[in-house]
């Protein structure tokens, strides 16, 4: 009867280090010392024990069943609400592995075309995300009462005298640059810019360009095209272009490159706007009037300068269906980028 009693309290005390939940606990608590239990099953037993074993039995008894519910009212306390350390805590077991970021898809298209364009000998510069008209517009070959400006419309920055704007387009990076270089010059300027959009699912109000500019000695358009259909290229594989002629007042001619819509396949969706077609970029040879605003003769040079819309590369990358995805913060979105 005594091992019998120390083996319930060792094999009880065993299986209640590896309970995991007040439920799991209370059943081991009946089982062991219920009124059906087994020790109540064992106790049934003493009668028939010699008299001069009898008393000892019974302390024994009485010491586990004060053992055990002291036991049984630990667990549960280990499981009560807000108490995270299950009874059979075991300090060896490998941890919960950390949740850590990574970069958003869009700093990743970035990183990747600054690589390739350093490749092909371009700087990479910076410029400023609060802009001065006399940059964003003036410079550019867009002066004041412009209808061109309708085209950039952006958020103005009180006061209004101030003339400060959010950028609309990396552009006026061209200029800062050339204020401390001379050609031949090979550059790109990735950055964020801003317009006053009526959002749609190729629209957003921020959004990303990357801004390129070469000025040498005889460029010509066919250097600007083969260019962009390297870098187009290298992104995406063999894929299906277009160039149309478009007016941008700093360049002349200007050029917009389209590439087939990968999302419908060409067929025709919201985010090509049925055509089929999505307008990746802009570009053209720089205007003679701003290759003047930066102190460069247009007789001896020429320059070519592009600015791609980040977001709709990546769109088509991944087969992203609306440009709105980028800034909402959605992991369930961003959590497909993770490499
Ligand atoms: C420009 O911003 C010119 N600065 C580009 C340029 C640079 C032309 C140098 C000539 C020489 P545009 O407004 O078309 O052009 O914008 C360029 C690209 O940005 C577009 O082709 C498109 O891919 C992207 N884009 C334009 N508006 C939005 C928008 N609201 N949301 C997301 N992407 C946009």
């Amino acid at each position: 009867m005594k091992a019998e009693l120390e083996k319930l309290q060792a094999e009880t005390l065993q299986a209640l280090g590896r309970a995991t939940s007040v439920a799991g606990v209370e059943s081991l608590e009946i089982e062991a010392l219920g009124r059906k239990g087994k020790l109540a099953a064992l106790l049934a037993g003493i009668p028939a024990l010699p008299p001069q074993e009898r008393g000892g039995i019974g302390t024994l008894a009485a010491e586990i069943k004060q053992t055990l519910q002291a036991a049984f009212t630990q667990a549960r306390a280990t499981f009560s609400a807000g108490s995270r350390t299950p009874a059979h805590f075991d300090a060896t077991w490998p941890g919960a592995r950390p949740t850590i970021g990574h970069p958003h898809p869009v700093q990743m298209f970035l990183a990747d075309a600054v690589q390739f364009f350093s490749r092909l000998g371009y700087a990479v510069a910076d410029g400023p995300e609060v802009e001065t008209t006399a940059y964003n517009f003036d410079k550019l070959n867009i002066p004041p009462n412009h209808p061109a400006r309708d085209l950039w419309d952006t958020f103005y920055l009180k006061p209004k005298s101030a003339n400060l704007v959010l950028r609309t387009h990396t552009s006026p990076v061209q200029l800062r640059y050339m204020e401390n270089h001379k050609p031949p010059v090979y550059v790109i300027s990735p950055g964020r810019v801003y317009r006053h959009e009526a959002t749609d699912a190729s629209h957003e109000t921020t959004f990303s360009q990357i801004e390129g500019l070469a000025i040498d000695r005889n460029l010509h358009v066919t250097d600007l095209i083969g260019t962009l259909q390297a870098f187009l290229n290298h992104a995406f594989g063999k894929v299906k272009t277009r160039v149309r002629p478009h007016y941008y007042p700093f360049v002349e001619p200007g050029m917009d490159v389209d590439m087939a819509c990968l999302i419908c396949g060409g067929k025709g969706c919201s985010v090509c706007k049925q055509s089929g077609w999505l307008e990746m970029l802009g570009a053209g040879m720089v205007h003679p009037n701003v290759l003047k605003n930066m102190k460069v003769d247009p007789k001896k040079y020429s320059g070519f300068a592009f600015g791609m819309g980040v977001e709709r590369l990546v769109m088509l990358k991944y087969g992203i269906s609306d440009v709105r995805h980028f800034l909402s913060g959605d992991l369930r979105f961003l959590e497909q980028f993770t490499h």
